[in-house]
């Protein structure tokens, strides 16, 4: 028994000192990895400063108005989404699983693996706060919606269909059709051609070879479920 504790402690160990934080979450803002884990006593299975269900409100604590330093990406509760009713942020602390919405328990073993174990989405199921290797701090690249498509994979519809009854979706991962009829590059949100206007912040947004995203369309924060205008406080 000893000697298995011994071996967890100098696994932890271990992983901790080889663990480096990405800036904002580093020493630029004077974050260590003190800020977020509690070594002994700790509430959770992960060691943090919570319990699972509560990591959004760890991530919430410094996220809020005066809650860190020079803080400006700010969220609160009041922004979550409520499907139909309110809000204008992406749901956390929501099951993942929601047919309705078509989303599905994620497949990918990182996004998995960072649910809460009564199967809920935190922000650290599509955020790693230690790194920002696929900016800013998501788990995957999402430049061709990786991440949305994982749980909305019933939305990952590649073709124009004719409609059988069943529920259907906008089409993704389809180019723009280059016809005279259609507009391509399309009218930006101020109704005028983009990027040719010279304001790219109102511009659609689309994947590789003009293809369409679930993000062309939507935001995730602060959105107003329009990509093409600015948001965010
Ligand atoms: C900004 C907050 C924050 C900071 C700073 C932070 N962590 Fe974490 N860490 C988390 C959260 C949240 C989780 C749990 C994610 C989950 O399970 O969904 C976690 C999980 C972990 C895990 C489990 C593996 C994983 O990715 O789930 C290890 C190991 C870990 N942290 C080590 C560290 C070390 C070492 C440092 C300092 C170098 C550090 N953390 C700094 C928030 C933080
Ligand atoms: C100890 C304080 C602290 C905690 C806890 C914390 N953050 Fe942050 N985070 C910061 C600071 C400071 C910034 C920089 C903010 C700014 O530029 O206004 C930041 C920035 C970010 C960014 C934006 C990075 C970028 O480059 O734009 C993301 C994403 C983020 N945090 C996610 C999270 C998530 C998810 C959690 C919870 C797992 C979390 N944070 C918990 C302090 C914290
Ligand atoms: C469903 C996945 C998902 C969840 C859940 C989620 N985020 Fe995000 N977040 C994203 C994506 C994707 C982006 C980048 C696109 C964007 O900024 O609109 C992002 C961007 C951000 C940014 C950077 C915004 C900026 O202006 O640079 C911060 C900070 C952040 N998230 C924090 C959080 C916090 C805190 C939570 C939980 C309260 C959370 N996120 C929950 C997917 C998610
Ligand atoms: C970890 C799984 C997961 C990921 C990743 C994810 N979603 Fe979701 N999404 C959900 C769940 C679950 C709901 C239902 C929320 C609820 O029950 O309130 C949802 C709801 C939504 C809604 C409906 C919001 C509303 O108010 O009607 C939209 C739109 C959406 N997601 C878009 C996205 C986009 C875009 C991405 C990628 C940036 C994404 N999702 C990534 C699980 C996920
Ligand atoms: C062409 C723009 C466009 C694209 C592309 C798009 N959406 Fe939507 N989506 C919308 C609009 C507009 C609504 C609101 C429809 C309504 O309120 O009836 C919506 C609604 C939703 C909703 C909530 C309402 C519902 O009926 O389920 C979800 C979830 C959603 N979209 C997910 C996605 C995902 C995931 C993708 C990518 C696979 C995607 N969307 C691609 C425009 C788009």
């Amino acid at each position: 028994m000893l000697k298995i504790l011994l071996t967890i402690i100098l696994l932890l160990t271990f992983t901790i000192s080889v663990m480096a934080l990405d800036d904002p979450h580093g020493s630029a803002a004077s974050i260590n990895c003190e800020q977020c884990h509690v070594t002994h006593s700790s509430l959770g299975d992960i060691l943090i400063n919570s319990t699972d269900a509560l990591i959004s409100t760890l991530c919430l604590s410094c996220h809020t108005p005066g809650g860190w330093t020079g803080m400006s990406k700010y969220f609160s509760s009041s922004i979550k989404a409520q499907p139909g009713v309110s809000g204008t942020s992406h749901a956390w602390d929501v099951d993942t699983a929601n047919t309705g919405l078509g989303a599905n328990q994620p497949q990918d073993p990182e996004l998995l693996a960072h649910i809460t174990k009564d199967g809920k989405v935190t922000c650290a199921t599509c955020h790693d706060p230690h790194s920002n290797s696929n900016p800013p701090f998501l788990r995957m690249d999402n430049s061709a919606d990786q991440l949305c498509i994982d749980c909305h994979r019933s939305r990952n519809q590649t073709s124009v269909k004719t409609y059988t009854g069943s529920p259907l979706s906008h089409p993704v991962g389809v180019a723009l059709p280059a016809t005279s009829t259609f507009h391509n590059p399309p009218l930006d949100t101020d109704g005028n051609p983009q990027p040719s206007d010279g304001n790219t912040s109102n511009d659609y947004v689309f994947g590789a070879g003009s293809t369409m995203k679930c993000t062309s369309c939507h935001g995730v924060h602060y959105t107003d479920s329009n990509s093409g205008t600015v948001d965010g406080p």
